[in-house]
Order: structure tokens, then C-alpha cells, then sequence
């Protein structure tokens, strides 16, 4: 069993990347801004309260987003047997410490986290991109600086502390992405 967080800013490639480890590895994927997406498409309880977050560009409660994920990650045993790309998840210190006890839990652990970096002004023009291309309701400028923002404060601290776990793998997130992916699978070979 191998267990990956794909980590970055919005923007970075996650779901871009996790989309190619999937077929690589066999691994379950599961994105909590795709799981939060689904309950708003939806119009579900959980859907209403993710929205009214998201629209800001902030972050869902760390105790109701651990809750979500730990119901998701039992959802599908047979379908994590192989392991899981957690992809926008953890995102503050308290839920990557929930995620090692919920994978402990479950007889398993964390074995790498993978962290795509791109420079800001790229992140902000493959969103704004998106934005057009496909209407997804937080890509606009006002709500992408909020989460740029959000990732500074609150997520990018994960970063040295998964670097002191020595389980960071910094990988150049801007160019081209089979080269991105290449560079990944590299980082995970070691
Ligand atoms: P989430 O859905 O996770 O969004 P995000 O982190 O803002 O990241 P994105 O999905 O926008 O980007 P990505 O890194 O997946 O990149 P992608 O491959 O799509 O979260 C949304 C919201 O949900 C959060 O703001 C928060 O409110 C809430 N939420 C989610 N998880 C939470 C949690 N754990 N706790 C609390 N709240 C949570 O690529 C982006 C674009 O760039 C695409 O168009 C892609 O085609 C393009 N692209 C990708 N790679 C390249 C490349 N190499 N070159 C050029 N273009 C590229
Ligand atoms: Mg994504």
C-alpha cells in the first residue's frame, strides 16, 4: 500500500498530476475541492455550508473537512486497497495530524508528499485561464487572491513541517507536464 499527498498552491497541478499517477500506480484519488464540488452541484447540507467557504476562497473547518474525509476514505475499502493520492488535503498542521491518525488507524501511514512548486503569477494565469474555459465559480480574481492568500497563512507551514518529517519532495511545478510527471515519479522511486 503507498499513500501520497500531492501538495501545492491553488493552481499548482494537483489534480493534473494526480490524473497521470492514477493510471501509473493503480492508487484511489480523492480530491476534497472535487468531494466539496459534488455536494454543491448537489445542493446537499454539506454542499450549502462548502459553498459558502469556497465562494471566499476560505478554508472549511478543519473539524468538518476531517470529518469528510475520514467518511469518504471508508466509503471505498476495496478501492484504496492499492493506497490513495490525497490531493487539497491536508491543508493546516491539525488535519495532516488527523491524516497520520486516521491512516495509523487503518493500519497504514503517509509515504510521501509530493509539493509542486509555480511561480505566483503563473498560478494566477492558469486560473483566471480556467475561469474562462470552464466557469468554475472560484476562479475569478477576487476569490483566487483570497485563496493565495489562505495557502500562505494557513497551508504553506505544512510545508517545513512535512520537510522536518523529511517526507517533502520538491518537484518544479511550471512547464511542461509529462516533464512535471517524469520529475514526480523520479522523486518517488527514492
Ligand atoms: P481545491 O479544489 O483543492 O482547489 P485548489 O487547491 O485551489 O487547487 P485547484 O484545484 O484550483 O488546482 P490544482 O492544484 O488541482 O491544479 P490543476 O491540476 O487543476 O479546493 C477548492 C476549495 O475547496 C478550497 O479553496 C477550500 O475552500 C475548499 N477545500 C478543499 N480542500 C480543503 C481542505 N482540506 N480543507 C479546507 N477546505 C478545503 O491545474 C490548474 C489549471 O492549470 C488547470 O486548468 C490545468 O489544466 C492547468 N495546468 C496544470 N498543469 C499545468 C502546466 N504544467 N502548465 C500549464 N497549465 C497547467
Ligand atoms: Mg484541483
Amino acid at each position: 500500500m503507498f499513500n501520497l499527498v500531492i501538495f501545492g498552491a491553488p493552481g499548482s497541478g494537483k489534480g493534473t498530476q494526480s490524473e497521470r499517477l492514477i493510471n501509473e500506480y493503480g492508487l484511489h484519488h480523492i480530491s476534497t475541492g472535487e468531494v466539496l464540488r459534488d455536494h454543491i452541484a448537489r445542493d446537499t447540507e454539506l454542499g450549502r455550508i462548502a459553498d459558502s467557504y469556497i465562494s471566499k476562497g476560505q478554508l472549511i473547518p478543519d473539524d468538518l473537512m476531517i470529518r469528510v474525509l475520514a467518511s469518504v476514505l471508508d466509503e471505498n475499502p476495496e478501492k484504496t486497497s492499492r493506497g490513495v493520492i490525497f490531493d487539497g488535503f491536508p491543508r493546516t498542521i491539525p488535519q495532516a495530524e488527523a491524516l497520520k491518525k486516521m491512516l495509523e488507524e487503518r493500519g497504514t501511514q503517509l509515504d510521501a508528499v509530493v509539493g509542486l512548486e509555480v511561480p505566483e503569477e503563473e498560478l494566477v494565469q492558469r486560473m483566471i485561464k480556467r475561469g474562462h474555459d470552464t466557469g468554475r465559480a472560484d476562479d475569478n480574481l477576487d476569490t483566487i487572491k483570497s485563496r493565495l492568500d489562505v495557502y500562505h497563512k494557513q497551508t504553506q507551514p505544512l510545508r517545513d513541517h512535512y520537510i522536518k518529517e523529511g517526507a517533502y519532495h520538491a518537484i518544479d511545478g511550471s512547464g511542461d507536464t509529462e516533464r512535471i510527471f517524469a520529475d514526480i515519479k523520479t522523486a518517488l522511486k527514492k
